[in-house]
């Protein structure tokens, strides 16, 4: 099988170089528009085979889309990260054409593949993938919430001083410091609601935590974060390729489920060969919903900027 990551920077080379240490494919290519970077970054990650003891052969192109062609699984990470203070909102402007473009690139050569979206305002990127290729809606997957749910359980395990192996928890809505929704009702430790050993107040600071993640990243290294953002598009890769059918947090189109319609967000899907193959619904209450609708309502918003910007 055969996987393309587009954006060679540090997010897309991350999850490459995780893709190839859990060989999960023949070949994976690494594709960035800059000259030779693609090629030095594959280069690099290729050079660790023989230590690392995979069989992927890892391959770059500058901007060459042929090199890309039969690709099973294409991801997308190209675009501008964000900087200390920005929002990953305000970087639509730039990153709508450049993921509208890599998209149709990528299907003339690979008509069949499912397309992982991790670009950023990710939400509204999975969108624009969506409208701008036609292709059927389990085939766009926008990677934010399995990230955002990794971050959870790491703020849980450092409260809890547990194995980060026994948590459950997740994250719905967007993948923004404000829309995200930290399921604090549903995080278990080992089966057992995590209300059980930490106060409301414990929690609530967790959830706080959780949705500026990213933002408390930003703020420490200058740039966004890549080691879990690029191991979390790893795993929905394996996911898929493995034919694992995990239920992972996706942003996918909903048409009525969780009440919403004509948007893509956030909500717990199964993964397999077929790109996400069926929406779980966690019944949420009152208060979860009312979360989700005005999560949906920003999303919403930011993808209406999409029509004054590629009409
Ligand atoms: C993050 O949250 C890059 O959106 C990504 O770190």
């Amino acid at each position: 099988m055969k996987v393309t990551v587009v954006g060679a920077g540090a997010v897309g080379a991350t999850c490459a170089d995780n893709i190839a240490r859990k060989e999960l494919v023949e070949e994976l290519v690494l594709v960035d528009i800059k000259e030779g970077f693609a090629e030095g970054k594959a280069l690099d990650i290729m050079q660790t085979a023989s230590l690392l003891g995979f069989d992927t052969r890892v391959i770059g192109s500058t901007n060459d889309y042929s090199k890309t062609a039969n690709s099973d699984v294409c991801v997308i990470t190209s675009g501008i990260p964000r900087k200390p203070g920005m929002t990953r909102e305000e970087l639509i402007g730039t990153n709508a054409k450049i993921v509208e473009g890599v998209a149709k690139s990528l299907l003339e050569y690979s008509p069949n593949a499912i397309i992982v979206v991790i670009s950023n305002p990710m939400d509204t990127m999975t969108y624009l993938t969506l409208k701008a290729t036609g292709l059927p809606k389990n085939r766009i997957i926008g990677m934010g919430g399995i990230l955002d749910s990794a971050r959870f359980k790491c703020y849980l395990q450092a409260a809890l001083d547990c194995s980060p192996n026994d948590l459950h928890g997740v994250v719905i809505g967007g993948h923004g410091d404000t829309t995200m929704i930290p399921l604090t009702r549903l995080a278990t430790l080992n089966g057992t609601p995590v209300s059980n050993f930490l106060s409301a107040e414990q929690l609530k600071q967790i959830s706080a935590d959780t949705m500026v993640g990213g933002a408390t990243l930003t703020k420490l290294l200058g740039t966004s974060a890549w080691y879990a953002p690029g191991a979390a598009g790893a795993a929905l890769v394996e996911s898929i390729i493995r034919n694992e059918k995990k239920v992972f947090p996706c942003c996918v189109s909903l048409e009525g489920e969780y009440g919403q319609n004509d948007i893509c967000l956030g909500v717990p899907v199964v993964v397999g060969r077929n790109g996400w193959e069926k929406i779980i619904d966690y019944k949420l209450n009152a208060e979860e919903q009312e979360l989700f609708n005005k999560s949906a309502e920003a999303v919403r918003n930011m993808n209406q900027v999409l029509d004054t910007l590629v009409a």
